[in-house]
């Protein structure tokens, strides 16, 4: 069994938080035009330090993070604590921030907040031909769009590669099914993958994945 920590919060953005955050993210935090997403932003990183520095025995505010990009060097990579077998993963939509935490695999989360998308023109970017066969026989189609999304994005957070690789190439069991990668083609693929949906409470659709091999075990402190 691998042990997967799962841990909600809500938004919000109050001085202690703030002066946890390093230069960067100070600069970053500043660059954001609107209260809310400032306040999902500080928190995430709150949230990440109070959880590596329960975890690690270090304090919240020496604990820094890399966010280097594998693929260009910038600096809007997957967050990491270097020097550490910790693996950790944030998402952040609506009024939920969350996080998930390994050790000795990587790790994705992501949470969606359900919207009035055009679900039929995403659903040609994200879902494969069958997933869209699914989808249009489903009652509740926003929530099915949203289950398969937030599957394949925790996937491709867990490898690192975001929004980069494309979600076509990822099938996954249809919404209603326990959450499974049935297949994935690709240069993002990776063969051991295990998937677990969150409980992030009406309207919003969430998603763990871990790159191992073994069952995982999820430990969900659901979100207040
Ligand atoms: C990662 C990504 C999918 C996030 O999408 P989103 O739905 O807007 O946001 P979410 O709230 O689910 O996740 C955001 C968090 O993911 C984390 N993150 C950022 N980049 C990541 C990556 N490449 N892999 C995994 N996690 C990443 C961060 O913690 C970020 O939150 P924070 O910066 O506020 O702490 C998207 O930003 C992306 O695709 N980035 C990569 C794009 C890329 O690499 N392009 C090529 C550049 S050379």
């Amino acid at each position: 069994m691998l042990e997967c920590a799962v841990r909600w919060a809500v938004p919000v953005d109050e001085p202690p938080m703030h002066a946890l955050l390093d230069d960067r993210e100070r600069d970053r935090y500043d660059r954001f035009l609107r209260p809310e997403d400032k306040a999902r932003f500080v928190t995430g990183r709150f949230l990440a330090r109070t959880v590596l520095a329960e975890a690690t025995g270090l304090a919240p505010e020496a604990i820094r993070f890399t966010t280097g990009c594998p693929h260009c060097g910038g600096e809007h990579g997957k967050p990491r604590l270097p020097g550490s077998e910790l693996n950790f993963s944030l998402s952040h939509s609506g009024d939920r921030v969350v996080l998930v935490l390994a050790e000795g695999a990587e790790v994705g989360v992501d949470v969606e907040r359900e919207s009035d998308r055009d679900i039929d023109r995403l659903a040609e970017m994200v879902l494969t031909a069958r997933e869209r066969e699914a989808l249009a026989a489903m009652a509740d189609r926003q929530r099915g769009f949203h289950a398969y999304w937030s599957r394949k994005e925790a996937l491709l957070k867990a490898t690192g590669h975001g929004l980069a690789a494309p979600m076509t190439d990822i099938h996954v069991s249809a919404p209603d099914a326990p959450a499974e990668v049935l297949a994935w083609d690709g240069e993002a693929a990776v063969p051991d993958v295990r998937l677990a949906d969150l409980t992030p409470g009406p309207g919003y659709a969430a998603s763990a994945a871990v790159l191992t091999a073994r069952p995982l075990k999820i430990t969900e402190i659901p979100p207040p």
